[in-house]
């Protein structure tokens, strides 16, 4: 991981490290034609697991009282939402040039997020511990 999206709080990188992981996985499995199970397994996974990475990180903002919560919280339920639809569709469509557009869009958002708003939350954290 490139240190301009590192947080500095262990939990949030090392879950972001598995992120990206499965994002590399993925877009690996759609552009070496692996098979439409493969992808849509990794593409599942992807999804469960940014699932729990976002409510590990609304339980450290509700532990330390974050006061941006709101804000942060509506950015992950909307990218959940993203996520859920990126699956929905690449179980009907398979790897498509416009599925992995798609990745790649949802990769660079929340790379944005971490730079901006995650980053933020880390140093909040370190502030009040
Ligand atoms: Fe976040």
């Amino acid at each position: 991981m490139t240190p301009d999206i590192e947080t500095g709080n262990e939990l949030i990188d090392s879950e972001h490290v598995q992120i990206f992981d499965a994002v590399n996985k993925l877009l690996y499995a759609c552009s070496n034609g692996q098979g439409r199970d493969k992808i849509v397994y990794t593409a599942e996974f992807l999804a469960v697991y940014v699932s729990k990475h976002f409510s590990d990180e609304e339980k450290l903002q509700r532990k330390c009282k974050y006061p941006n919560m709101e804000k942060h919280l509506k950015f992950h339920t909307q990218y959940k939402k993203d996520v859920a639809n990126f699956v929905l569709k690449t179980k009907t469509e398979g790897a498509t040039v416009q599925t992995l557009g798609e990745l790649n869009g949802l990769a660079s958002k929340l790379i944005n997020h971490i730079r901006q708003e995650d980053k933020r939350l880390a140093a909040y954290i370190r502030k009040k511990s």
